[in-house]
């Protein structure tokens, strides 16, 4: 670490986040906190606010979130020295000097970078020379013209086996630094130095700000083995911390509001060139944790396309299973499965843009796939088998370390299961009735939403008293209940001006509790919450049902036009909830509905 807390405290405490966010941002005072319209995600109306107080800026609707110095990294791309440089310059505050070991490793890998550098431009120019046409021929046979190889610097490495090394040399490079750039190995077992990739086809990989840190290399035969060869690790380079065209894309996510994780290099680029900016791939191993962060970074749902063959399938569930851990409010993925045989590369060629465009739209969000993962192709006939379910979905949930999104696909499963066996298995009528409270429509309340005990929860509160507190706040809290859910459909846009809030708030109705966290769901997405859009997206989603039960609903209270000011509306109806929530004399009982 280069620098200590107490000095990067002293540069934020002397800087101005509002005004230095207000540099990119139109921001409008409320209160002691600034809001604008997030930078990272398109929306309409504010959900991004910015506290001098806490000098931290935070966006309800996709995540994005953090101090001065992030900022600047994430909207000038600036590393963190840079920031640090940058913002202790314009406050005044004085860096201590770099040690002089500081200075060397800074300056061999800033050579380093300089020999990369010379290495891609020696490629890109042998792909032209006379002994680059075979690679010529080979990109043109994969369906890329003159323009897509500049685009992507594609090159061409020399069969000879010596080629770069003798290019190198002329520029006074030494064998050392060859090897410690990952381009030549070397000599062994009698054999001289050698270059490290020949005869294929060059793709430079950029870091995180495009300059270029390493290569793949592919073969030009189709039977080749291997395929494809990676720089190995280097100062430079770090295959699982590093994403192929993740500069470009980074600044095209942005825009797109989602981030496309594709397979190979050739997918990115016939992505690209298909008009989506905003596609990376890893680098020749399996998606990683540090590789998901940095796609994190840029789209809150980034979508991963795979191939449609068993491994693709494979590395999709072994993605879903990586990211368990780390999902928290707003992040998540999403999954877009190509036809058996097929990546996007060979999609495209075939199907074209608007195909390809139409799968991303219907891409699986992750909860889908974990379900299917664990269902498809299954008998559960048993109820050991059921069982079995239910264990192994709780295995999954047991993963998420974010408490919120753990109780979301929680109760999500509970749901699921519930609907898929309802009607194989029916509910004993008494069992409905024990929990059921009040009587209610078939489906509500019922075996999948048993209450469980929690933390506090006097233990000993009998099912015949259960009911009783249920009848005796089931229905007026139904009512409430029911008030709120037709407010945020009324006026959708409150969960941007409301989100923590609505993200707090349990509703005991489960049809009422997903409409909420589909509404959070959506705002987080980044999508516009206007009314009639929002109403099409919940029927899409299989709540129909429940809209029509808010139209045909007279204004319940009767004080107010349903027009007038529902924000005020749902402040009231939250504070209520919570104090029906919370009844002195019962302590959490009402819990017993969960
Ligand atoms: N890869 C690799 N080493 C291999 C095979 C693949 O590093 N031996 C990496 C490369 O990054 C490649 C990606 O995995 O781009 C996808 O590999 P694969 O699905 O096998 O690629 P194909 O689509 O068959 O490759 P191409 O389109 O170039 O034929
Ligand atoms: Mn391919």
């Amino acid at each position: 670490m280069r620098y200590g807390e107490g000095l990067l405290e002293e540069i934020r405490r002397r800087t101005d986040l509002v005004a230095l966010v207000a540099r990119r941002v139109k921001l409008v005072r409320k209160g002691r906190v600034m809001w604008g319209c997030c930078p990272f995600h398109a929306e309409k109306s504010p959900s991004f606010k910015v506290e001098n107080e806490r000098r931290l800026y935070k966006c309800f609707g996709c995540g994005a979130g953090g101090d001065a110095f992030k900022w600047l990294m994430e909207t000038e791309g600036l590393t963190f020295p840079e920031a640090v440089g940058k913002l202790a310059g314009e406050a005044g505050v004085e860096l201590p000097q770099w040690s002089p070991d500081d200075e060397a490793r800074e300056q061999k890998k800033k050579s380093l970078y300089e020999i990369v550098e010379l290495a891609a431009a020696f490629y890109e120019a042998q792909l032209r020379e006379a002994n680059g046409r075979e690679a010529r021929d080979y990109i043109k046979g994969r369906g890329l013209d003159g323009a897509a190889a500049k685009q992507f610097r594609l090159g061409y490495a020399p069969s000879s086996g010596h080629a770069l090394i003798a290019h190198l040399t002329s520029h006074n490079i030494t064998q050392d630094d060859m090897i410690s750039a990952g381009l030549a190995r070397p000599a062994e077992d009698g054999r001289p130095m050698r270059d490290f990739f020949f005869n294929r086809v060059m793709f430079p990989i950029g870091d995180g700000r495009g300059r270029i840190i390493a290569f793949g290399g592919r073969a030009l035969e189709a039977d080749a083995k291997p395929k494809y060869i990676n720089s190995s690790e280097n100062t430079l380079f770090s295959k699982g911390f590093n994403l192929y065209n993740f500069a470009t894309a980074r600044a095209a996510a942005i825009k797109a509001g989602t981030i496309i994780l594709a397979e190979g290099y050739m997918d990115v680029i016939a992505l690209v060139r298909a008009g989506f900016a905003h596609a990376v791939a890893p680098l020749g191993t399996a998606l990683t944790e540090d590789q998901l962060q940095l796609l994190w970074r840029t789209a809150p749902e980034p979508i991963l396309a795979f191939d449609g063959d068993t491994a693709g399938q494979k590395a999709a569930h072994r993605a879903a299973h990586l990211a368990l851990p780390h999902l928290k409010a707003g992040h998540s993925l999403r999954f877009a499965f190509l036809p058996s045989g097929e990546d996007p590369d060979s999609f495209i060629a075939q199907s074209g843009a608007h195909a390809m465009q139409k799968l991303l739209d219907e891409a699986l969000p992750l909860f889908d796939l974990l379900w299917r993962g664990e269902t498809e192709g299954k008998d559960f006939s048993t109820p050991e088998r059921r069982a079995g379910l239910e264990h192994s979905l709780r295995e999954l949930t047991s993963q998420i370390t974010d408490a919120k999104v753990a109780e979301y696909y929680r109760r999500g499963f509970d749901e699921k299961v519930f609907e898929s066996f309802k009607k194989r298995q029916p509910t004993p009528p008494q069992a409905r009735q024990t929990y059921g409270g009040p009587p209610r429509r078939a489906g509500k309340f019922t075996s999948a939403f048993r209450p469980r005990p929690q933390p506090g929860t006097p233990e000993a509160v009998s099912p015949a008293v259960r009911a009783s507190l249920l009848a005796r706040q089931g229905g007026a809290r139904r009512v409430k209940e029911m008030e709120l859910g037709a407010l945020l459909v009324e006026a959708p846009d409150i969960a941007l001006t409301h989100a923590e809030m609505l993200a707090e708030l349990r509703l005991f109705d489960p049809s009422l509790d997903r409409l909420r966290h589909e509404l959070l769901n959506l705002a987080a997405s980044g999508s516009s919450l206007e009314k009639a859009g929002v109403q099409t997206h919940f029927a899409r989603l299989g709540m129909a049902d429940l809209l029509a039960q808010f139209a045909g609903r007279p204004n319940s209270s009767g004080e107010t036009a349903p027009e007038h000011d529902p924000e005020a509306r749902f402040l009231r109806a939250v504070r209520d909830l919570r104090e029906m929530a919370d009844p002195p004399s019962h302590r959490a009982a009402p819990e017993i509905y969960r």
